[in-house]
């Protein structure tokens, strides 16, 4: 059996500056992870080295600073194509794993006709709904769910894909129930019926080893910030097969093999679909980003947050009044989504604030799935690797604390 390396969590959590300070008066615990992620100095240092030292703009250049800062942004999307099993030329920068799925429905939503369905599932963020919804109103075309179970898992037994589906996309983990969905049951579903099967791995990628020859996956679109990198640096990864087929959304500089007075025709991927000064800084950064994953391990990140998050599920199962929603162990990771009877989440929320510690209260931008959870909102506690199991002790007792308050 693979040895997994254990983490030296002390270690870790020196390298990001921000874990030291205090927030009103208390250490900081950090447990809004899945909104987005911490940044160790490693990324930080990239970013400033980029400005102080080849500030550039790429792909233009002719002079040093300029092929430095394309050769860095180059190999940053070398970094990422490897980090998940791909080919360089298929990964495309955007700004995040919203701008990827918009990306997809906008190019794909060329070839849908009004006979057609799309599927999504009941456990997605807006981020994969809306884009669709936008595109079935275009097209006239039919959106469809696959609905979830009581614990919080999809209903693969009765899925809505069929031979007019064109497109499945779905969320890896979801960012309020947990779920690790099987993305490979999913895709070879999808691929019987000829659908492309798109994953939005925001939730997954910087958690798990997402191999994208393993799952068989089409698409996967992902956010930089949500594993230690910064915002405004985003994934799309595709299959060359159909990136090279499908047409480009953005039109501009940097995306074009020539120009004439009437027409255009398009450059090689990726840069077909990067039009415009990119987020240069922002891919350097994450390829640094993905270097230190890298370093510590994707197996090890997964096996400590799973664990983290498996003692989590106790310590909050152990409070009264509390609903917890999604499942309760197995398949899940990273996030507990939760309710104290009779409490809103938000005034949770503003008193773990005064504790210092940071959780999401609100709809998580997945209002379709709080109408099937039958709520309005939730509070949210998501981990990373720098999270301890001190931490978890505290928000345990403070959430007692909160309840004391509204007895
Ligand atoms: C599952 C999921 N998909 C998509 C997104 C959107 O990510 P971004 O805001 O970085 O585009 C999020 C953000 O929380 C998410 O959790």
């Amino acid at each position: 059996m693979k040895q997994i390396k254990q983490l030296d969590i002390e270690k870790i959590r020196n390298d990001f500056p921000i874990l030291s300070q205090k927030v009103n008066g208390k250490n900081l615990i950090y447990l809004d992870n899945s909104a987005t992620s911490q940044k160790p100095q490693k990324v930080i240092d990239a970013i400033t080295e980029y400005y102080k030292s080849y500030n550039s703009n790429v792909h233009r250049a002719i002079h040093s600073l300029g092929e430095k800062a394309t050769l860095k942004f180059e190999e940053a999307h070398e970094k990422v194509a490897k980090f998940i099993n791909a080919e360089k030329e298929e990964i495309i920068f955007t700004r995040n794993t919203t701008e990827s799925l918009n990306l997809l429905a906008y190019s794909l939503g060329k070839n849908i006709t009004s006979k057609d369905n799309v599927v999504i599932t009941e456990m997605e963020h807006h981020s994969n709904i809306i884009p669709w919804q936008q595109l079935c109103k275009r097209t006239g075309a039919e959106l469809r769910y696959i609905k979830i179970d009581k614990e919080g898992k999809l209903d693969l037994k009765n899925t809505p894909i069929d031979n007019n589906t064109k497109i499945v996309s779905i969320a890896h983990v979801s960012n309020v129930l947990g779920t690790i969905n099987p993305v490979k049951e999913i895709a070879n579903i999808a691929h019987k019926n000829k659908a492309l099967f798109i994953v939005d791995g925001a939730q997954s990628v910087p958690h798990i080893k997402v191999d994208v020859k393993d799952i068989e996956v089409d698409f996967l679109a992902f956010s930089g910030h949500k594993m230690l990198g910064p915002t405004g640096i985003g994934v799309l990864y595709g299959k060359k097969e159909y990136l090279k087929k499908m047409n480009p959304v953005f039109f501009g500089g940097g995306m074009i093999s020539n120009v004439t007075k009437e027409d255009a025709q398009w450059a090689d991927i990726p840069n077909k679909f990067e039009a415009g000064t990119p987020n240069i800084e922002g891919a350097i950064a994450l390829a640094s980003a993905i270097e230190y994953l890298e370093n510590l391990g994707m197996d090890s990140i997964n096996s400590y947050v799973k664990d983290l998050t498996t003692y989590a599920m106790k310590k909050l199962l152990e409070l009264n009044n509390i609903t917890i929603y999604g499942p309760e162990n197995g398949d899940r990771t990273a996030l507990i989504s939760f309710n104290l009877i009779g409490i809103h989440p938000h005034d949770v929320a503003q008193l773990l604030d005064k504790e210092g510690i940071a959780v999401r209260a609100g709809h998580m931008c997945a209002k379709p799935l709080m109408q099937v959870m039958d709520t309005q909102s939730v509070c949210r506690a998501s981990f990373y690797f720098y999270n301890t199991k001190q931490e978890v002790d505290f928000l345990a007792d403070s959430l007692k604390k909160v309840q004391g308050v509204f007895k």
